[in-house]
């Protein structure tokens, strides 16, 4: 039973994670950390779900870390509980993950979105790393991976100012993969997850891997990894399956599996 999140299955192979603690606008806490990791593992690992949608409110997706419970912390506190650290468990998640933003994504909560595959914004929603503002800087990726998802000059501003941006400018930073009416953000997640979990499984799953290693490694080698994998896939059903169904002109049958 979680008290923060809410699991729901509003399609076939798709799962809709939404974050819920509207008092503090989804702002995330330890509770949350361990309920939306072991969520997310836990659903990576059943089989039964081929992309995963996570949400949050109209008025906030998540207004950052938990700043009440941070700021008594000590150095050292922070230091020997590795502070955030559980946050890597999502970056292990194989299966598609898909943010739909509405409203507030600010510090882990513009972190968080960006962990996540395929980043859907409403068009209330804004975006910003305001730990400046709090003494302190980002914490969950932010410094990282805001800077490769919109380069270094636009990563510096809204680190260095802590100022947020509406969501066509992270449309057209790069930050955003598509721009939605706000009323129509969840059933288009839902629908773009429908889409991706009526894919080949296995096929999702490497072409994530195979995106992801492009921020890990050079261009050889990332393109070497490609390759490899591109002819893996010619040991499963679904290569057969999908250039088959191409051949004699019909939808191809995935297994999904
Ligand atoms: N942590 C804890 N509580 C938060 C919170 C947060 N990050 N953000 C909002 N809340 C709480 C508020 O304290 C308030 O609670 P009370 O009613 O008990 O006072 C409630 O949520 C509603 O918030 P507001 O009244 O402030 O709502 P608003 O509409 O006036 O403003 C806001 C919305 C601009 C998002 C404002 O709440 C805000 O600035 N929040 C903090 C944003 C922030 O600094 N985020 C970064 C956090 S640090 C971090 O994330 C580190 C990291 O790298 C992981």
């Amino acid at each position: 039973m979680t008290e923060t999140i809410i699991i729901e299955h509003p399609a076939p192979r798709v799962a809709l994670v939404t974050l819920n603690r509207p008092k503090a606008l989804n702002a995330l806490n330890l509770q949350t950390m361990r309920e939306l990791t072991l969520a997310l593992t836990e659903l990576d690992r059943s089989g039964d779900v081929g992309a995963i949608v996570l949400t949050g409110s109209d008025r906030a997706f998540v207004a950052g870390a938990d700043i009440k419970e941070m700021a008594p912390r000590t150095f050292s506190e922070m230091h020997a509980e590795d502070w955030f650290a559980g946050w890597d468990a999502l970056t292990r998640v194989r299966t598609p993950l898909i943010a739909a933003v509405a409203g507030h994504a600010l510090g882990g909560g513009c972190e968080l979105a960006m962990m996540c595959d395929l980043l859907l914004a409403a068009d209330t929603a804004r975006f910003g790393q305001p730990e400046i503002t709090l003494g302190v800087i980002p914490g969950m990726g932010g410094s990282q991976r805001l800077t490769r998802a919109i380069g270094k000059a636009k990563a510096m501003d809204l680190i260095l100012t802590g100022r947020t941006i509406p969501a066509d400018e992270a449309e057209r930073s790069g930050l955003v993969s598509r721009l939605i009416p706000a009323a129509d953000l969840r059933s288009e997640a839902i629908a773009v997850a429908t889409k991706i979990a009526s894919m080949s499984h296995i096929a999702a799953v490497t072409a994530k891997e195979a995106v992801n290693r492009a921020f890990e490694t050079g261009l050889t080698e990332g393109v070497l990894f490609e390759r490899r994998v591109f002819h893996a896939l010619f040991a499963t059903h679904d290569q057969k399956e999908g250039m088959a169904a191409f051949t004699e002109k019909r939808p191809p049958e995935f297994r999904h599996a």
